[in-house]
């Protein structure tokens, strides 16, 4: 039995923050956060709407476009970094409860920006080893709720979405997820972290504010730059894949400038290369899936299609994935 990309769904919630809210409260510009990042908006969920509702509406789509009855699906596989609550219950079993799939298999994943690709290397193995079936998977991020806006330095690249995707079993070889590679350095911890609120915090009180996102920005652009790139060159080696035959590049949406870099290094054309940093901004482990529904959304993603996901993110974590679409 193989695991194969059945289906995707995205949600961005309505408000949107463009650069000029941040000149209204920062000492930046529109230039600065174009040139460095190539962000235009983020959108960003109201004070009510949580990680969880943001995960459900994804993955309603993404069940529609399977064809599948809710009830088929047998495990729920949720990628956040920005849970509703802190250590449990975990968003998973609350985007299930809200789907009305009481009695099912669902935890979360912790992986920052790769928890996508993690997610989806979890669903591979489930489907693989003959225990599950089809597999929701859903990364949905509330990152405005642990972003300090006081902090020039991130809060201009974070907003908040979610995207999702049914991972099914199939017999046919040809619409088989083709390899997924993640890894993980946790010695660069302190490049981007949430320091505050855990068992290992600087303080202990437990108060919002002491969680919000630190990041060595400068240190963890390059960083990403080398590990994205050398990911990518090892998945497409390993599988003896020419860079000119991926129909669509979808690396993590963190910054415009690190795209390019990886495009550029694979020698990928600008058609190859989907972008949607610039209007959704950073959404973390949503990011790949909302920017997957953006292509198919758009006509531009067809069954069959090579897609090359590439991820990189606090952890340090990071994962690349060579999936063929199997969604009509
Ligand atoms: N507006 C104006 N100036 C700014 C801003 C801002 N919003 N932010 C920083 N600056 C200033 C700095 O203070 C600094 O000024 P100085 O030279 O006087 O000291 C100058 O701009 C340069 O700062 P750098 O941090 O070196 O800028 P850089 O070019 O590295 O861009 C950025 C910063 C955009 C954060 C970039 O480093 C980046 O994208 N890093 C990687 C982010 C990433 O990929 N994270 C991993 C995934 S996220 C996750 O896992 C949740």
């Amino acid at each position: 039995m193989y695991a194969s990309f059945r289906s995707i769904g995205a949600y961005a919630p309505k408000k949107i923050y463009d650069n000029s809210y941040f000149e209204s409260i920062l000492d930046t510009s529109d230039e600065w956060i174009l040139k460095r990042t190539g962000i235009k908006e983020r959108h960003i969920a109201d004070e009510n709407e949580f990680t969880s509702d943001m995960g459900v509406k994804a993955a309603e789509i993404a069940i529609e476009r399977s064809g599948l009855k809710k009830e088929e699906i047998d495990l729920i596989v949720c990628a956040t970094i920005s849970p509703d609550y802190f250590c449990m219950p975990s968003t998973a079993t609350i985007i299930a409860t809200k789907l009305g799939l009481g009695n099912i298999t669902a935890f979360d994943i912790s992986a920052a920006c790769t928890g996508f690709v993690y997610a989806l290397s979890v669903a591979r193995a489930f489907i693989e080893s003959g225990m599950k079936k089809n597999v929701l998977i859903i990364g949905a991020e509330k990152l405005s709720a642990i972003t300090d806006y006081s902090d020039r330095g991130t809060c201009i690249l974070f907003g908040d979405g979610a995207g999702s995707a049914v991972i099914s079993a199939t017999e046919n070889k040809e619409e088989a997820i083709i390899d997924i590679h993640t890894g993980s350095d946790g010695s660069y911890a302190d490049l981007l972290m949430t320091p505050n609120g855990g068992t290992g915090s600087e303080h202990d009180e437990l108060a919002s504010e002491t969680c919000f996102m630190k990041m060595k920005g400068n240190e963890t652009f390059k960083v990403a730059v080398r590990t994205l790139t050398k990911d990518v060159v090892e998945i497409l080696e390993t599988n003896k894949i020419q860079s000119d035959k991926i129909d669509h590049f979808i690396p993590h949406q963190a910054n415009y400038r690190i795209i390019k870099a990886v495009g550029d290094a694979l020698k990928l054309k600008e058609e190859q290369v989907v972008l949607t940093v610039a209007k959704y901004g950073n959404t973390s482990g949503a990011s790949i899936p909302m920017a997957i529904n953006d292509i198919y959304e758009s006509g531009k993603l067809k069954h069959g299609e090579l897609m090359l996901l590439d991820a990189f993110g606090g952890g340090l974590t990071w994962g690349s994935a060579l999936v063929p679409f199997a969604g009509k």
